[in-house]
């Protein structure tokens, strides 16, 4: 396939190769020169419809470790403000000669869309509530590089479920690479087909720390809550928070991760996101060399 639109069309033997790639280039990026020339007379245009930090940081730096060209558009500050529409936006940055496009919207299914109506590679860098792939990648990346593989590890992934693009992007790639998941939270930030995913459910946060080998806590999103949800911040602290003191109570030592921007003191306190059980740097690091591989896999796709 020439496009990255989510981890659900991916096989198992995809998702190995995109890792072994990504091995090669972290070596090559821990290195004094940094760059490599395999994408040199690629441009590729980072398109984002909605706010990013690490995403769109770490895409623009893998595609500069990969010596390609890079354009970026955010689309707050351009002629979408005018009424511009997205295939009319993306078809004009297009001609320009630009050969892959990286896209993030709040639409689910928008890089979809877009992938049946232009000729570049797409690849998703998180469409609303639906897939974030690179997330999912470099979080099962980070597990295997943490605890030596990820077939037979016990993951929970706490929190909003419900609107989040990581937890069903981590779903599909974990299960892929044979790991066993749970889902955690209050029922009210819970979807209904959860169970159908084949994922185990539990609303009680120590039982589930207690039952895994790591810990995807997942951030409250209250832009994406159309009406307002039980629980509140406070109430959601007070009953899914994950904090020192709930670690601290397992008999045994888990391994941390949050895909940020963190909400300290509501989904993760900082005494756990700081401390050494957490590999929430270690997998921003990872990012740059999975989305390098990505990018290097995918432009040999016309
Ligand atoms: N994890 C993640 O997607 O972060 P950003 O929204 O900052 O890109």
């Amino acid at each position: 396939t020439k496009h990255l639109l989510g981890i659900k069309g991916l096989t198992e033997q995809d998702i190995q190769l995109i890792f072994e790639t990504a091995d090669n280039f972290k070596e090559v990026i821990n290195r004094p020169i940094k760059k490599v020339p395999s994408l040199r007379d690629i441009t590729i245009a980072n398109i984002f419809f909605e706010n990013s930090t690490r995403t769109r940081l770490s895409f623009e730096l893998a595609e500069k470790r990969l010596s390609a060209d890079v354009i970026n558009f955010s689309s707050s500050n351009s002629s979408v403000k005018k009424g511009e529409t997205l295939v009319d936006t993306v078809n004009n940055i297009l001609s320009m000669k630009v050969d892959m496009v990286v896209m993030r919207h709040s639409s689910p299914g928008a890089p979809n869309f877009l992938a049946k109506n232009i000729n570049a590679n797409i690849v998703n860098a998180g469409d609303g509530t639906h897939e974030h792939p690179t997330q999912a990648l470099l979080d099962a990346f980070s597990i295997r590089e943490k605890l030596g593989d990820v077939a037979g590890k016990k993951v929970a992934i706490i929190g909003d479920i419900l609107h989040s693009r990581v937890a069903l992007s981590n779903i599909f790639c974990l299960q892929k690479l044979g790991a066993e998941v749970m889902v955690c939270g209050p029922a009210t930030l819970l979807p209904k087909y959860i169970s159908s995913l084949g994922v185990k459910v539990e609303y009680d946060v120590k039982k589930a720390l207690q039952w895994c080998d790591v810990a995807n806590v997942l951030r409250i999103q209250l832009e994406r809550q159309q009406i307002k949800y039980f629980p509140s911040l406070r109430e959601y602290s007070l009953y899914y928070g994950v904090d020192k003191k709930l670690l601290d109570q397992l008999d045994k030592e888990i391994v941390i991760m949050h895909p940020g921007p963190i909400n300290r003191g509501v989904e993760l306190n900082s005494d756990v996101a700081d401390s050494e059980h957490s590999i929430i740097l270690n997998q921003v690091e990872n990012g740059v060399a999975v989305r390098m591989a990505v990018l290097y896999l995918l432009a040999a796709v016309k």
